[in-house]
């Protein structure tokens, strides 16, 4: 039995919380360290777990040595971080988005490719056994929907495209095999920030299909649902009914059946644990070598786009963001 992997979760918040449970509970790994700014949440994680506690990076690089680390602090925050990890040979889960920039992700995945260590970006969706078992049923959509609606506001430093759609965007882009042809978007800003709250896109692909989105963190009602329609059959997935997924498909009957031309298949999908199962991947990658489920490359596709859609959200001719934020 090899030593368990000594890791840190930079940014003890709603996420890095998350993390650090599921790294306590696992048995190949030890939390040794968590850093966090805020002095009642460093007491809070001292309390719960008996490891170190410091209250920035350079601390903690002083004082010990770490395999590897999940950084889940504010996204603005992920390059520099993710930066000074990577240069000392430290193994990388940098929360989504990997960075607010497509020139800082890059960066980022070159320095992991240099120094020769992993590094994984938390798209926690490609984790979902529903979303998995889409990917090995859907052929050839045409339409996509998606949906992600939340009352909650509380992440401030990045908007809605890439706090909430880019969960969206990197699942369509794995179901569709062509390039991106066009992008459409509107959106606007409530909070009296310069990022947007809510946003509304459409993506045309190359072989014809059409993808939209809808995100917004100002919405009465959560939801979060996804529609992807082939010529076959249609498939409707519900994500609001933790732990389960409800994944509804729907056909169309044979010809000369009598009643209801539409049959539909309910399944409902327990998901077990998608973060545990995201990090004992990273852990993996780290000790086995085993292959990526999405590559750094697909991070990047993500993250392009995400950003391509907030560039053409500004230039609107009708600026509705910086209407807002005045
Ligand atoms: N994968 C997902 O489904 C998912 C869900 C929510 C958030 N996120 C991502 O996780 C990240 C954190 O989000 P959150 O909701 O936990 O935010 P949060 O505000 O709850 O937590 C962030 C924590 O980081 C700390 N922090 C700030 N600057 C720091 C620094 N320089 N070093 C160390 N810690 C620092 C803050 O004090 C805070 O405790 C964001 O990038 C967000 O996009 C991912």
């Amino acid at each position: 039995m090899s030593e368990p992997l000594s890791v840190a979760v930079v940014g003890y918040g709603v996420m890095g919380r998350h993390h650090a449970n599921v790294y306590a509970a696992l048995p190949s790994v030890r939390l040794s360290a968590v850093v966090e700014p805020d002095h009642g949440r460093r007491a809070a994680a001292e309390e719960l777990y008996g490891c170190a506690t410091f209250v920035d990076l350079e601390a903690m690089l002083e004082a010990l040595t770490v395999d590897a680390a999940s950084i889940a602090s504010p996204t603005s925050t992920h390059h520099a971080l993710a930066s000074r990890l990577l240069s000392q040979g430290v193994h990388v889960l940098v929360e989504k988005p990997v960075a607010t920039k497509v020139s800082e992700a890059r960066e980022l995945a070159a320095l992991s490719r240099s120094h020769g260590v992993v590094m994984q970006v938390g798209h926690i969706t490609r984790f979902y056994k529903a979303v998995q078992q889409l990917r090995q049923a859907v052929r050839r959509p045409y339409l996509i929907e998606a949906r992600r609606l939340t009352p909650n506001a509380r992440i401030r430093d990045v908007g809605v495209i890439l706090d909430l759609m880019i969960h969206d965007i990197d699942i369509v882009l794995g179901l569709v095999d062509s390039p991106v042809a066009g992008v459409t978007v509107a959106g606007h800003a409530l909070n009296g920030t310069p990022f947007e709250d809510v946003a509304a896109a459409q993506i045309t692909f190359a072989n014809g299909c059409i993808a939209r989105f809808l995100a917004s963190r100002v919405a009465p009602d959560a939801e979060r649902s996804l529609v992807v329609a082939e010529a076959q059959r249609t498939y409707r997935l519900d994500f609001l009914r933790a732990p389960h997924t409800e994944m509804a498909i729907y056909q169309a009957r044979p010809t000369g059946d009598e009643g209801n031309h539409v049959h539909v298949d309910r399944h409902v999908i327990y998901e077990d644990n998608p973060l545990r199962k995201e990090l004992a991947h990273f852990l993996a990658r780290i000790r086995l070598s085993a292959a990526p489920i999405g590559t750094l490359d697909d991070d990047l596709r993500s993250l392009t786009l995400a950003t391509d859609l907030i560039q053409q959200l500004r230039s609107n001719a009708q600026p509705l963001v910086a209407a807002h934020a005045d």
